[in-house]
């Protein structure tokens, strides 16, 4: 133990090599597979960046249709699962009804229990990304009291999540182009991001030889957390609870920087990021344009444009190195798309799924892997004698 290091946060521990996704946060940068995370957003789609993470290269035209192909043929939900949604009260959150959805998923495919069976975990990848828009589409409809919509097999990914979202079993659903492609263009911003807490969850829970739907289970609880993926929720809520108390931003920056209450700006600051986060650039470049396509709030939007504005010529967040991330932006295309707000975590573990599966495979194949077990810093009590009840 005299040789152990304490680094609470694992802030300057690596605990893997991986070959998936490159930050530097001091310039910005993100790299998928060594692709600019700019040039994907430009050029590819969701279903070809989850190739390109969990494979390693871009897919080839063949390659693509049969990546297409297999998920659209695994998109249903086992009947018996669907019941599952009634045990849940009508206003839970969706991010657990997710994740218990998602470690059933191993009850019913027990294939799915040997996680070195290379051909079982292609399945079970193929099934996970096929199935996790179906799920959240489930929970989003039971909150709502809305019937179920089987997927429609013939339409791509996005298009049948917004169509199991948002449809009626009676109705044809119009898809919106503008729509599509915006939630698209969002999955691609959200589907890596190298050790972040939930990627580093599913790798450690899979260390364990657990097998993937458990472990991606236990990355969407880790998700769920206002200081991770929840953030997104929590921004909404901060801008709303801005504009209903009259829109002072500057009372409520001076209101983060005295850490009142614990208040943060929320949307703000990253453990790695200590520039712009490349994701939030895009999405506020894109911003304007998909909201006004869409309908968004505006007053909303520029509560948030003053909010950065205060916030990136104020000391307290320049001396720190506060710039927005990713979360920033994306509660209020997510609201005009028409999501709820408690849905949006879900939306972030929608995008984030392939890399989870990218990186519990990466793990799974390193012969350098080991079970993860961090040692501690023991600060308890030496040795002590037992005392019987009657001498306490
Ligand atoms: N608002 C106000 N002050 C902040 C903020 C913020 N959003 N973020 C960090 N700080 C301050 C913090 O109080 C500390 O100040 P001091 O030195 O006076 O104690 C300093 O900046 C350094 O912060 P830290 O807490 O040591 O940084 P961290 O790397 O441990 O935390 C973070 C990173 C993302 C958890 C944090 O910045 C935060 O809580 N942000 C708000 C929540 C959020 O937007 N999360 C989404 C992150 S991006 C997507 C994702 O990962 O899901």
């Amino acid at each position: 133990t005299d040789l152990v290091t304490l680094d609470p946060g694992f802030v300057n521990t690596a605990s893997c090599s991986s070959a998936i996704c490159y930050i530097d946060g001091d310039q910005g940068i993100l790299r998928y597979r060594g692709y600019p995370i700019e040039q994907l957003a430009e050029h590819s789609t969701f279903l070809e960046v989850s190739y390109l993470l969990i494979y390693g290269e871009l897919p080839t035209r063949t390659e693509l249709e049969e990546f297409t192909h297999k998920i659209s043929r695994h998109t249903l939900l086992h009947e018996d699962l669907k019941r599952f949604f009634d045990g849940f009260p009508r206003d839970a959150h969706p991010m657990p009804v997710l994740s218990s959805a998602v470690s059933a998923l191993s009850t019913f495919y027990q294939d799915s229990l040997k996680p070195f069976d290379s051909n079982h975990v292609e399945i079970s990848t193929i099934r996970l990304l096929a199935k996790l828009p179906t799920i959240a589409a489930y929970a989003y409809k039971k909150s709502v009291g809305q019937p179920f919509l089987y997927p429609d097999n013939s339409l791509g990914l996005v298009e049948n999540f917004l169509r199991m979202t948002f449809g009626f079993p009676a109705e044809t659903y119009e898809l919106d182009p503008a729509l599509v492609k915006a939630l698209d263009l969002l999955f691609i911003l959200h589907a890596d991001h190298e050790q972040n807490c939930s990627t580093s969850t599913v790798r450690l829970v899979g260390s364990s030889e657990a097998n993937l739907f458990a472990s991606i289970s236990a990355g969407i609880n880790a998700l769920f957390g206002p200081l991770h993926g929840g953030a997104n929720s929590a921004v909404l809520e901060m801008l709303e609870g801005i504009r209903n108390s009259g829109g002072d931003v500057e009372r409520f920056v001076a209101k983060v920087k005295n850490k009142e209450d614990g208040v943060k700006l929320m949307g703000f600051g990253h453990r790695v990021y200590k520039n712009y986060d490349p994701r939030a650039a895009i999405i506020k470049r894109t911003a304007d344009d998909i909201l006004g396509k869409l309908g968004g709030d505006d007053s909303l939007l520029d509560i948030a444009k003053q909010l950065e504005e205060h916030a990136l010529s104020d000391d307290y967040f320049i001396e720190r190195k506060l710039y927005p991330n990713v979360d920033f932006y994306t509660g209020l295309i997510y609201r005009a798309m028409g999501f709820p707000t408690k849905f949006f975590t879900v939306l972030f573990a929608l995008g984030r799924l392939p890399g989870w599966i990218a990186h519990w495979r990466e793990m799974m194949n390193d012969p350098a892997t080991k079970i993860g077990r961090p040692r501690q810093v023991y600060t308890g009590h030496t040795v002590r004698d037992y005392k019987s009840l009657s001498e306490r």
